[in-house]
């Protein structure tokens, strides 16, 4: 049993439910770092990285988390060397064909967010395949943000917007937030209960602007290739205490 659910069954009677997010957001940051302190090629940590995606997302299915997402790749990530983005293509191939088996056992529906149509052929032929294979599945959503950008996200759906406009579909006096939200790659999905950031960066470097509203943030002091499910406990248990208001009193 995790080192959550063994204290909070101590803390709390039995029949007591736990407050687990319903969905959780990670920004895997800090591959880099890691890899430089072993004085080892950025390209490694993004390897150790990719590891520990996997093994993150299985703890997240195994203690109920319905939604999570994770960042790893932005808009903004194609400015980096050649060789970096060429390596974090490679592991993206190597971890989705893993994906489609490994995932499977545990039933992961997974989904991708972002302007996939970017990449290349094998890698979207990939993307297509593995939502179409495990869509039917009934276990957590797993969102894995590949060349996203929340403002890119929010310019695309205001496009989608105004070609309904258009088209005489909508009338801009219907135009709800709840319009706006469901013309996001998120459409029909619950906003994060919990953004996680490792590697102590006290940013949110464009991602789920609009549906981080009213998410609680914690930012850790570990790089993420070093994120334990210890750490991920514990994160949970900072989250448990927060007293969240919605705006209300
Ligand atoms: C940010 O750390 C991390 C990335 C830009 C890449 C994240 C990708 C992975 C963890 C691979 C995941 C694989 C799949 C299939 C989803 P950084 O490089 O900016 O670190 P730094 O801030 O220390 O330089």
């Amino acid at each position: 049993m995790s080192l959550f659910f063994s204290r909070r069954k101590k803390e709390r009677g039995k029949g007591d439910s736990v407050v687990l997010p319903q969905h959780i957001g990670i920004i895997m940051d800090g591959n880099g770092r890691w890899a430089k302190k072993r004085g080892l090629p950025r390209s490694a940590g993004h390897t150790a990285g990719a590891q520990n995606f996997r093994t993150i997302t299985r703890y997240c299915s195994d203690i109920g988390i319905k939604y999570l997402t994770v960042y790893a790749f932005s808009t903004e990530n194609w400015k980096r060397p050649a060789d970096e983005v060429s390596a974090l293509m490679t592991l993206f191939k190597q971890y989705l064909n893993e994906a489609l088996t490994d995932f499977k056992d545990d039933s992961i529906v997974v989904r991708f967010i972002g302007e996939t149509s970017a990449f290349s052929e094998d890698l979207r032929e990939l993307i297509i395949r593995t939502e179409e294979e495990s869509k039917h599945r009934n276990g957590m959503v797993l969102n894995i943000a590949m060349n996203y950008g929340s403002r890119d996200e929010l310019v695309t759906a205001t496009k989608k917007i105004a070609e309904k406009v258009k088209n005489g579909e909508l009338s801009v006096d219907d135009i709800t937030e709840d319009t706006v939200s469901d013309n996001l790659y998120t459409a029909h999905q619950p906003d994060p209960d919990l953004i996680i950031r490792p590697s102590g960066e006290y940013r949110i470097s464009n991602f789920l602007l609009w549906q981080s509203a009213y998410t609680e943030f914690v930012i850790m002091d570990k790089l993420w290739p070093d994120f334990t499910k210890d750490d991920l406990d514990m994160a949970l248990e900072i989250f448990a205490k927060r007293n969240r208001r919605f705006g209300g009193i």
